[in-house]
């Protein structure tokens, strides 16, 4: 079976002040919470158990909007992450969740538009892959350097440009991803790194990538990002009349839910557009 982690912990302190007392993932994103738009990826991916990891006192907020996950016919728990001591934690806080299952991490702060990935390969290959993505700003991210179709260079935030090719927040695991996890020892910046970790699946050679071209892609941790995305979807959703990020119509075309439970998720949504547009739906 294939799990979904969601890591929605870290400070965000670049969207402070607000963020001394939400978590960044509960911020609305123009017309709901951040966390809805790596979620609503999961249920895309057909992910129905999903762990989203959290700090500690944020769990009563993120229970207030998604629960159990049960309103969306999927099963939402919750792990506490005291410090955020690196991404390859999710995986360490998430060994009991993920047994002996393939698992999908995605970070909290990651935004998708018209992710077209290639779910069937990434499955039938030995599933370890990374998502690839042109960008401008390199220095931002964990980069590759592919030479002749293969990874020769990971590197996390590079200081000189080495390449323009980033890894997207979006990652796919085997069963093994605890295990070496546990292994890796923090970097100069105190937290394990995610590219270490990468790096252990690049030296096994069970490493796969694939390129993403059309979608759009942004983390939000800065206030120009979260700006710029912000907008984004406000004229795609006032252009095409869909929301991005709607779980209950993604959840609806998958057949996990009935029209009846999103009538009960309108009354418990309240007033607000985004009921609005689940009313609509039925
Ligand atoms: O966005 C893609 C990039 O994400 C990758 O290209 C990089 O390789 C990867 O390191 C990461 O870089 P960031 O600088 O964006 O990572 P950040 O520290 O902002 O963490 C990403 C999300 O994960 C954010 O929502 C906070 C959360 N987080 C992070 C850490 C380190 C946690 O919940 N706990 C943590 O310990």
């Amino acid at each position: 079976m294939l799990k979904g982690i969601i890591l929605a912990g870290g400070k965000g302190r670049r969207l402070g002040p607000t963020t001394l007392a939400v978590n960044k993932q509960l911020l609305m994103l123009y017309d709901k919470p951040i966390i809805f738009y790596p979620l609503s990826i999961m249920l895309k991916l057909k992910i129905k158990d999903i762990l989203i990891i959290i700090n500690s006192d944020q769990k009563t907020n993120f229970k207030k909007i998604l629960g159990n996950g049960s309103h969306l016919g999927i099963k939402i728990t919750y792990k506490v992450q005291k410090k955020p001591n690196g991404i390859p934690q999710a995986f360490t806080l998430g060994e009991k969740f993920i047994k002996n299952n393939k698992v999908c991490l995605i970070l909290g702060d990651n935004f998708f538009y018209n992710l077209k990935l290639d779910l069937k390969k990434i499955l039938k290959k030995n599933y370890n892959t990374i998502l690839l993505k042109k960008v401008k700003n390199p220095e931002q991210y964990g980069i590759v350097k592919i030479v002749k179709n293969k990874i020769e260079k990971i590197i996390e935030k590079p200081k000189k440009k080495l390449t323009d090719i980033a890894i997207m927040g979006i990652y796919f695991f085997d069963e093994n991803v605890s295990k070496y996890a546990k292994t890796l020892k923090p970097s100069r910046r105190k937290e394990t790194e995610i590219v270490d970790l990468i790096k252990i699946y690049l030296k096994r050679r069970i490493l796969n990538y694939q390129f993403i071209k059309k979608s759009i892609w942004s983390d939000v941790g800065t206030i120009a990002d979260y700006n710029k995305i912000s907008n984004f979807i406000k004229l795609k959703e006032k252009a095409t009349k869909i929301k991005i990020a709607c779980l209950e119509e993604i959840s609806f075309k998958n057949k996990w839910i009935t029209k009846k439970q999103i009538k009960k998720n309108v009354n418990f949504y309240g007033d607000c557009e985004y009921s609005n547009y689940l009313k609509k739906l039925v």
